[in-house]
């Protein structure tokens, strides 16, 4: 029987603040069918694309991704938070509500011209998603697509990723 995947999604409000519904995935993650099955939907999506690396940014990128990568054969590298890589690294700035933030990537961790699938838990307001793809486009790296567990419709994320193709296996309305 298919899953659905939002049965493992706990609906959170407000939280981290007022107004705010978290998205939670750890139920997901606890289930090992679910989180089994999860992994499958993405690895079927990348099936045909010729993947050689997957790219997840800190930290619940590293959870999704992972696992595909070992499904696919294929291996990981993460896109990480200030002050963690210890080699030479590129970086991406990107938004939050309040001030910015900074990603990385090891400059060896993707060869040029090598196909690459992003992936991480959550598709909000598009910004992880937009610098980590930035980070593999400044090694040479192609992005052949982008999956999530979760996209968050009203943020339009999407647009800020036009270029490249979406995969989510659920979405909700309002953030
Ligand atoms: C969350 C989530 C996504 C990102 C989505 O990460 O895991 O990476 O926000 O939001 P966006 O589309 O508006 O950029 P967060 O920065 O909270 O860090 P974490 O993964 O380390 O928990
Ligand atoms: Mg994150």
């Amino acid at each position: 029987m298919a899953i659905n995947f939002k049965d493992y999604i706990a609906s959170v409000p407000d939280f981290p603040e007022p107004g705010i519904i978290f998205r939670d995935i750890s139920p997901l993650m606890a289930d090992g069918a679910a989180y089994a099955a999860a992994t499958d939907e993405i690895v079927a999506y990348a099936k045909d694309k010729g993947v050689e690396m997957i790219v997840g940014p800190e930290a619940r990128g590293f959870i999704v991704g992972c696992p595909v990568a070992y499904k696919l054969g294929v291996g990981f590298a993460p896109a990480r938070k200030k002050g963690k890589l210890p080699r030479p690294t590129v970086s991406a700035n990107y938004d939050l509500e309040y001030g910015q933030a900074t990603l990385y990537l090891h400059k060896d961790a993707i060869r040029p011209g090598q196909r690459v699938l992003v992936c991480d838990d959550l598709l909000a307001t598009g910004g992880t998603i937009a610098a980590t793809i930035e980070l593999v486009e400044q090694l040479g790296g192609i992005v052949v697509g982008t999956a999530f567990l979760v996209e968050l419709t009203d943020l339009h994320g999407r647009d800020k990723i036009k270029d490249h193709d979406v995969f989510t296996l659920t979405a909700y309305e309002g953030a």
